[in-house]
């Protein structure tokens, strides 16, 4: 077995490049002010990457990197520029992305001391940089090989100690950017571990040990307890499964948080998606151990607004269960009631986040939220929509919609609003039921957020579908193949803007 993840020491220091005791200092280039950065920089270093530039051996394209060896006097071995695109093009998601590259190839070159120089502006504040910085130095200290018995070259490798060098008293930056990463690793975990391994039990238990921080209380569910609260369908999906179900609630409640409001984030914790009766093509099946990446996002959020000492109220609810086509299965044409009291005619078993989503919901609300935000794996069809690129954002009413979209914005996390336009609530009229669960192909993702509005209730409520987002096909530089931890950063970054006035 191998560590998933190392947090590595971060420390901010106002030293000198050259005198900085480390193995390689990272510095980042905007492609149109490289001669900004070349100024601060010592002539030997300058005369390195003035011939790159000039051959265009390195451009300063975003993450494009270029290693040199340091001059005498430096105690560094190597500097490790990172390319940013143009300076006004450098916010929260490009720099957190430089980092990453940069620190991944660090641990390709096993240096295990780094240090970022904080050397280029881009389009943020001082405290946003650092904060990007620490969170992509942890982010980058992962290794998604935890079920290999050993390693191709035999041992493993982590960056330990990190060092962002600043003149700006941005400590707590800092701190608050590694509780982020943390976070997000953590769930990357998670959601990367197999079906087998993570069964809605075991997952009840290890995310409610990931949100055991100060000020959060924890609350498992087991079967029974679902089933006294009437969750009919999150019990129908778990009929097909020799696996019982688990519903975690988190709940963070500060002394000085504003009475009379509390976020509820609900996320989908399907651990092993089959499709149920419904089964789907063997073709890929086995991405949908990812389908609990929604449950994992609210858990580590709520982490993170619990650790930063956030001053609201919240809750995270993640209903749990596998969808699999055991003999006691739900079957298509079956009808399930929700513990809100409204029938679905269950068309298609395949349609199971929705179900287990609206018990979700629910029962968030019982639990007092009034800002709700439910994020899934939901539907191939957002991925038709937005691609592996966007998150799709659905919600009412605006402003609520609006806090989320700013919050997705300066967390660098990319998400679009679709409509919720009336219409589409005719697909899902059953005949026997108060609704359909799988309303047909048109506007798929669409009908599926206008089911989960049925159990939001009247008050604010945002959706979020990261079908295309949570799980990076190919690896990238920023990012191996696997989990990528989306909207963890949003969330937190929903409950730093607070609840007030929405
Ligand atoms: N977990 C899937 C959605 C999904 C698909 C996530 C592809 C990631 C990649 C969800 O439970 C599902 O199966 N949705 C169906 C809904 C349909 C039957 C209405 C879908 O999208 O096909
Ligand atoms: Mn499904
Ligand atoms: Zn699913």
């Amino acid at each position: 077995m191998h560590a998933p993840y190392e947090v590595p020491r971060i420390s901010v220091a106002n030293s000198p490049l050259a005198g900085t005791d480390t193995d390689l200092i990272i510095v980042p280039i905007a492609q149109d002010r490289a001669d900004e950065t070349l100024a601060k920089l010592d002539s030997a270093i300058v005369d390195d990457l003035r011939s790159a530039l000039q051959r265009g051996e390195f451009k300063g394209k975003p993450h494009e990197i270029y290693t040199a060896r340091t001059a005498q006097g430096w105690r560094a071995s190597r500097v490790v520029f990172v390319g940013g695109g143009h300076r006004h093009e450098i916010g929260a998601e490009r720099l957190r992305r430089m980092v990453t590259a940069a620190a991944r190839t660090a641990l390709q070159q096993k240096r295990a001391r780094i240090a970022w120089a904080d050397l280029e502006p881009g389009a943020l504040s001082a405290t946003a940089r650092v904060e990007i910085v620490a969170d992509g130095f942890v982010m980058a200290n992962f290794d998604n090989g935890v079920h290999k018995s050993r390693n191709s070259d035999g041992s493993q490798f982590f960056v330990r100690d990190a060092v962002i060098l600043t003149a700006d008293n941005v400590a707590d930056a800092a701190r608050s950017g590694q509780a982020v990463g943390e976070a997000v690793n953590a769930a990357r975990v998670l959601i990367n571990e197999p079906g087998n391994l993570l069964t809605p039990r075991v997952l009840a238990e290890k995310a409610a040990e990931l949100g055991s921080v100060p000020g959060v209380s924890a609350e498992i569910l087991d079967e029974k307890k679902i089933e006294a609260l009437g969750m009919g369908l999150l019990l129908g999906v778990a009929r097909g499964s020799a696996e019982p179900p688990r519903l975690l609630a988190l709940k963070y409640e500060p002394a000085k948080a504003p009475a009379g409001k509390m976020l509820g984030l609900v996320g989908k914790g399907i651990t092993f998606d089959t499709g149920g009766i419904s089964i789907k093509p063997a073709d890929g099946m086995e991405r949908m151990k990812d389908d609990m990446a929604g449950g994992a996002a609210v858990v580590a959020a709520l982490r993170c607004i619990a650790l930063q000492k956030l001053p609201l109220r919240a809750v995270a609810v993640v209903p749990m269960t596998e969808n699999m086509p055991g003999g006691a299965a739900t079957k298509p044409g079956d009808v399930h009631r929700g513990a809100s009291g409204l029938t679905v005619e269950i068309n298609n078993t395949d349609a199971e986040g929705r179900l287990i989503l609206g018990d979700g919901l629910w029962y968030a609300r019982k639990l007092g939220a009034t800002h709700l935000i439910d994020v899934a794996t939901l539907t191939g069809a957002v991925v038709v929509a937005l691609g592996k690129i966007t998150t799709g954002l659905w919600g009412t009413p605006q402003p609520w919609v609006d806090h989320v979209r700013g919050a997705a914005d300066r967390a660098g996390e990319k998400i679009w609003q679709m409509p919720l336009f009336d219409e589409y609530k005719d697909q899902l009229k059953s005949e026997i039921a108060d609704m359909l669960n799988s309303p047909g192909r048109p506007a798929g993702s669409i009908t599926a957020a206008m089911f989960l509005k049925e159990f939001a209730g009247e008050g604010p409520w945002a959706h979020l579908d990261i079908a295309g987002t949570a799980w990076a096909e190919e690896s990238k530089p920023w990012q191996p193949k696997g989990a990528t931890g989306a909207m963890i950063r949003t969330l937190v970054e929903v409950a730093r803007g607070g609840l007030a006035e929405r």
